[in-house]
């Protein structure tokens, strides 16, 4: 069988084919500049190939975790032990699920770290799983260096180690490495070497230049012709692309990256004193509530979607079946919430899975019938926001629940933990804090949950001169006092 993924058009008009069959065999190394569209065309060949072969994507940027909610990749955050992505690596070939591999908010020596035990899992599974997949390195020049830099050389050892295993043996394993660097000098050389399909982009510095004639066997004054490439246009060479150097303008794709390039915009005239600080956390009306965005829907991944179908939800019957008065009720199911909450791992477990561990709890309480999954998700986004917000106001706090409701699921807790904050005029939460009611354990996710929160209106976030954060909440007329975002503290008491 052969199958053609389309990834874009040639200068002709006519499309312009990838083999994929043939790139399996043959993998495919990417060059371009910073902001030549090397990530917006890896991303247009998972997403054109992800019906056709499964795929893992090293993402150092987190810039493609957006594929979970189109195409249903699982997200791997890479905080967890070497072991345990080891595993999940091994597991992830076992099932033939697709992932996106989020090293985002790590060091480098972590990312190289991480990244060569989640390789070496690909790479080190038993014969009977050595599935067809891609796996894709977006910057693989932070995983596959030519010389040291802030980084250890055991780090360096192992991920370039497991760079060259994917690169040269991975073959015959099913592994296929797509790998895009932005400095070709400063990929490993036998990493790059093996790769028979290119994909040139805009190139400007004479030594990436030199390396990529040597590797294309071309003429340096051939070369040259890299310099004027627009961006998203790359020049296509190899037995799963063209025989003969071919100019490709990449297709369009469907998803979006994190990492869209920033345009400048007039600013607003800056008001003088105490307005500025007015304007951010002045009291709003509730109008901005009906006017905002609606949140990009997170779908759970296909995954957790099973795990969550297998057994049908009962319905959320109002007369309880148990007999409890409610009060009683909800004592006692906020008693087994705390119970499961009180395992530290609890906080990095998908709702599917703790909604499992809850029914057999409730079973065993004699509650019956235990709150439908909705209701699971807002209970424990309360509870992991550490729960109701003592001497607040019952109606402000259920207002503050309602907002919360707006948000998808995943982002409850972290939205209540801050909100909780701020109502009792507490510092701001740190990163960790943040990270841990959102699910994980990477901080760098913490910065872009409040980009997104505050992108679509639910609170602002500002700096005091000390680098200390603030969170205003507009719509409740709440504000933190300042708080450090790097700070260690992770529970909130
Ligand atoms: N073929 C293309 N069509 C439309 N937009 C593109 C294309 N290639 C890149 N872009 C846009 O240009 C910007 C930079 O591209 P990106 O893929 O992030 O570059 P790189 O990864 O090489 O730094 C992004 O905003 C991206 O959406
Ligand atoms: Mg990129």
């Amino acid at each position: 069988m052969t199958v053609q993924i389309e990834l874009g058009t040639q200068t002709s008009g006519m499309p312009a084919a990838m083999d994929l069959e043939e790139l399996l065999a043959t993998r495919l190394l990417v060059q371009g500049n910073s902001g030549s569209g090397k990530s917006h065309l890896l991303r247009r060949i998972l997403e054109q190939s992800a019906q056709w072969v499964q795929q893992a994507v090293i993402d150092p940027e987190g810039d493609f975790v957006s594929l979970a909610e189109e195409f249903g990749h699982v997200v791997v955050d890479a905080g967890s032990s070497e072991r345990d992505l080891q595993t999940i690596a091994a597991r992830v070939r076992e099932h033939r699920v697709s992932v996106v591999f989020n090293l985002e908010g790590l060091d480098s020596d972590g990312q190289m770290r991480a990244a060569g035990a989640f390789l070496n899992g690909l790479f080190e599974v038993a014969r009977d799983i050595w599935y067809p997949m891609l796996v894709v390195v977006d910057e693989a020049q932070l995983f596959a260096p030519t010389a040291s830099g802030e980084f250890s050389e055991e780090a360096r050892r192992v991920s370039l180690g497991a760079m060259t295993n994917l690169m040269c043996r991975g073959r015959k394993r099913g592994l296929a490495g797509i790998i895009a660097t932005q400095r070709l000098a400063k990929l490993a050389k036998n990493v790059a070497a093996e790769a028979s399909n290119f994909l040139m982009g805009r190139t400007f510095l004479d030594i990436d230049m030199a390396r990529a004639s040597d590797l294309l066997g071309m003429e340096r004054r051939q070369a040259e012709t890299f310099r004027n490439l627009d961006r998203g246009q790359f020049v296509a060479l190899g037995p799963a692309l063209s025989r003969r150097p071919l100019q490709v303008a990449i297709g369009p794709v469907r998803t979006r990256g994190m990492g869209s390039s920033p345009k400048l915009m007039p600013l607003p005239e800056q008001p003088t004193g105490g307005a500025a600080e007015e304007l951010l956390f002045a009291a709003g009306d509730a109008s901005p509530l009906v006017e905002r965005a609606a949140p990009r829907p997170i779908e759970a991944t296909g995954v957790l979607r099973q795990l969550s179908e297998a057994r049908p939800l009962p319905d959320g019957d109002p007369i309880a079946e148990d007999g409890m008065d409610p009060q009683e009720r909800d004592a006692a199911v906020a008693g087994i919430l705390a119970d499961m909450l009180a395992d530290p791992d609890a906080a990095y477990q998908a709702v599917a899975i703790l909604y499992q561990d809850f029914q057999v709890r409730c079973r065993i309480a004699k509650i019956s019938p235990p709150p439908d999954l909705p209701g699971f998700r807002e209970r424990l986004a309360v509870a992991r926001a550490g729960g109701a917000a003592g001497g607040v106001d019952n109606e402000d706090w259920a207002r503050a629940t309602a907002i919360a409701a707006q948000l998808p699921d995943t982002m409850r807790a972290a939205y209540l933990l801050l909100a909780r904050a701020a109502a009792q005029k507490e510092p701001c939460p740190s990163n960790q804090a943040i990270a841990t009611a959102y699910g994980t354990r990477s901080p760098g996710r913490a910065r872009w949950l409040l980009g997104y929160m505050e992108e679509n209106g639910f609170l602002a976030c500002s700096n005091d001169l000390r680098g200390r954060r603030v969170i205003a909440f507009p719509e409740l007329d709440w504000r933190t006092e300042p708080g450090d975002p790097n700070g260690a503290e992770v529970a909130h008491s």
